[in-house]
């Protein structure tokens, strides 16, 4: 079998699994931890080694973070502490994970986008297509024939005066105590400004909220095609995954 370690760093939870690589399965339990608080760059290292560590893991192992990366290099840090920007994360997780080992970080929306594309919808394989993810943040993954444009942050676009992920991410709907009737039309504006802008082919929504796409999607009114992510929680760990044996990672 054909395996590797997916980590998904995430605000309220770190996720890791190993992951079948030819099927896009978990192979054994995931493992969830609480994120730190403060989660900081140190403090986030050590809570992944755990993880590797109750799964027994000596392989390679990809991760996510919610943070533009670039040449392995923390560069944003907007759901997580601030002390993230500018860590050299390659550096950081060799440290504690051992030297020796493969290992690649990605942005959480890049990895999911890319699962996608691997194991999900069979739509997200073809032309532009913009890949969101819903959650504390809004996350981004531009992919054209499957291939990605790593590091779009379309959560921070201005919409109506404040950045989309503040008005429209799930988080935003849990803190102003939302209706989905009243959160999807956030979401419709913001899916508005990102067709006037990229005019994809294709929208496909990833985050835990995506499972209750019928309560909400009915009420989306852009004219671009707009469907739930297939792989939903597990995206972000597959496609960390994948990223560490394929050398996708920026
Ligand atoms: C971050 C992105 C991340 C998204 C989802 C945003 O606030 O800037 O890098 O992909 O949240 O976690």
């Amino acid at each position: 079998m054909n395996t590797s370690f997916g980590i998904d760093v995430g605000g309220s939870g770190i996720k890791g699994a190993i992951v079948d690589l030819d099927t896009g399965e978990f192979v054994g339990e995931r493992i969830k931890i609480s994120t730190p608080k403060p989660a900081t760059p140190e403090a986030v290292a050590a809570t992944v080694l755990e993880i590797v560590q109750k799964a027994k893991w000596d392989g390679p192992i990809g991760i996510t973070v919610p943070s533009i990366v670039k040449g392995q290099m923390v560069l944003s840090a907007a759901n997580i502490d601030k002390s993230w920007i500018g860590t050299d994360a390659y550096e950081l997780f060799h440290r504690h994970l051992g030297r020796e080992r493969h290992i690649s970080i990605l942005n959480d929306a890049d990895a999911a986008g890319l699962a996608e594309v691997a194991f999900g919808e069979a739509k997200a394989k073809n032309g532009q297509v913009i890949f969101l993810t819903l959650g504390t943040g809004i996350g981004s993954a531009f992919l054209m024939d499957g291939k990605l444009w790593p590091n779009t942050e379309l959560g921070h676009l201005i919409v109506d005066g404040d950045e989309a992920e503040h008005q429209a991410s799930s988080a935003a709907k849990d803190d102003f105590g939302l209706s989905f009737r009243k959160w999807a039309q956030r979401v419709d504006r913001a899916l508005h400004e990102y067709e006037a802008l990229f005019n994809p082919d294709l929208f496909i929504i990833g985050g835990g909220i995506s499972r209750r796409f019928d309560k909400w999607g009915p009420y989306l009114t852009v004219q671009t095609e707009v469907i739930p992510a297939h792989l939903r929680n597990k995206a972000g760990i597959i496609g960390a995954a994948m990223a560490v044996t394929k050398d996708i990672a920026p």
